[in-house]
């Protein structure tokens, strides 16, 4: 028996991703990691009832700390089933009200959505299995071109996005554009991790779920807009295209990530179900490996704590 770790599988597309692996992935260990173990607990508890599925557990994993994903590395590795088949970094936040900073003192965007799960699967890479997968999902908005509503992405460098300067951009649009930033830093290290990876079978992807409304990812939406989030814009799902319930969403991103039919996709980009180019910015190695070296910087990974070369 190997394991599926999922991130951010406590709640919206991560929770219906986490059903759709317990009904495809049957005979491996499904691991909820998550930094609220009664929401983990409360989860497992449903997805056991709807699928059957017996070999579900969480460990605690918070994204915000280097210190817990170190801690979570040694509680995965030191579990018997510790070959990783599937890892879905999944967790995200989208924070637009003011400015916050993770435990290590990043920008709290970038640290969640991209320093921790960077630091994650680096830690983890000597537990893949040499036929596993890394799926990162990211959004979208990372694409100018896509003209989503949210402020598109400004890549600056790796060390000015976890340390931001002053801004005279409104609060909510600064916000805008750090999330849409950080969805880019997904894909900029899902295109290198594949290239460092290339001489083993490990597949590394993005995946785009498309416009989810209903998830918690409004948290810091004002009240009206939260409103609509909720119980407006699922209408959206009928007829836009793009715009996708958390159920349709989340059983593709499990499929990408464990199903037979993806098997050969490498460093791909994917829309849905569909594979497209992703924006003219994330191909730019430039940026691709400025980013990798600040996350090693910031991390302070070893060589000797993962499996590929760090420079
Ligand atoms: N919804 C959309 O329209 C949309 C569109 C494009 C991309 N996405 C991406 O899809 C992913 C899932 O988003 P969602 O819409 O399903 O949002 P969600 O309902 O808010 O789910 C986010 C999940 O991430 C977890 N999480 C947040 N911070 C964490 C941390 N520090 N450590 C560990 N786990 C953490 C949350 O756990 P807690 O319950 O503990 O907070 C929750 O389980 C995100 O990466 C998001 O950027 C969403």
């Amino acid at each position: 028996m190997k394991s599926i770790i999922i991130t951010g599988a406590t709640n919206g597309i991560g929770y219906k991703c986490a059903i759709q692996l317990a009904k495809i992935a049957t005979n491996e260990q499904i691991i909820i990691a998550c930094r609220n173990q009664q929401a983990g607990k409360k989860v497992i508890q449903t997805i056991k009832q709807k699928t059957g599925h017996k070999n579900i557990i969480c460990l605690p994993l918070d994204l915000e700390s280097l210190q817990s994903i170190r801690e979570f590395t040694t509680k995965f590795s030191s579990q018997s089933h510790n070959k990783i088949i599937a890892l879905i970094n999944n967790a995200g936040i989208q924070n637009i009200a003011a400015i916050k900073f993770t435990k290590d003192g990043f920008e709290s965007t970038f640290g969640t959505n991209h320093i921790g799960p960077f630091y994650l699967t680096l830690l983890l890479l000597p537990y893949m299995d040499f036929n596993g997968s890394i799926t990162f999902t990211a959004s979208g908005v990372h694409d100018p071109m896509q003209k989503t509503g949210i402020a598109p992405p400004i890549y600056t460098n790796g060390k000015d996005l976890a340390f931001p300067k002053e801004t005279n951009e409104k609060e909510n649009i600064a916000g805008q554009r750090r999330y849409s930033t950080s969805k880019l830093c997904n894909i900029l290290t899902t295109y290198l991790l594949q290239r460092k990876l290339s001489p083993s079978n490990i597949r590394v992807n993005a995946f785009d779920p498309g416009m989810v409304p209903g998830t918690g990812l409004a948290r810091t939406y004002p009240p009206l807009l939260q409103f609509a989030w909720k119980n407006i814009m699922p209408l959206l799902t009928w007829f836009k295209h793009n715009v996708n319930t958390a159920q349709k969403s989340g059983t593709r991103l499990a499929n990408l990530a464990y199903s037979e039919q993806y098997k050969n996709y490498r460093g791909k980009y994917f829309e849905g179900d569909k594979e497209i180019k992703s924006s003219t910015d994330s191909y730019n190695t430039i940026f691709q490996n400025d980013l990798w070296q600040s996350g090693i910087e910031l991390t302070g990974i070893k060589p000797g704590e993962t499996s590929i070369s760090l420079f």
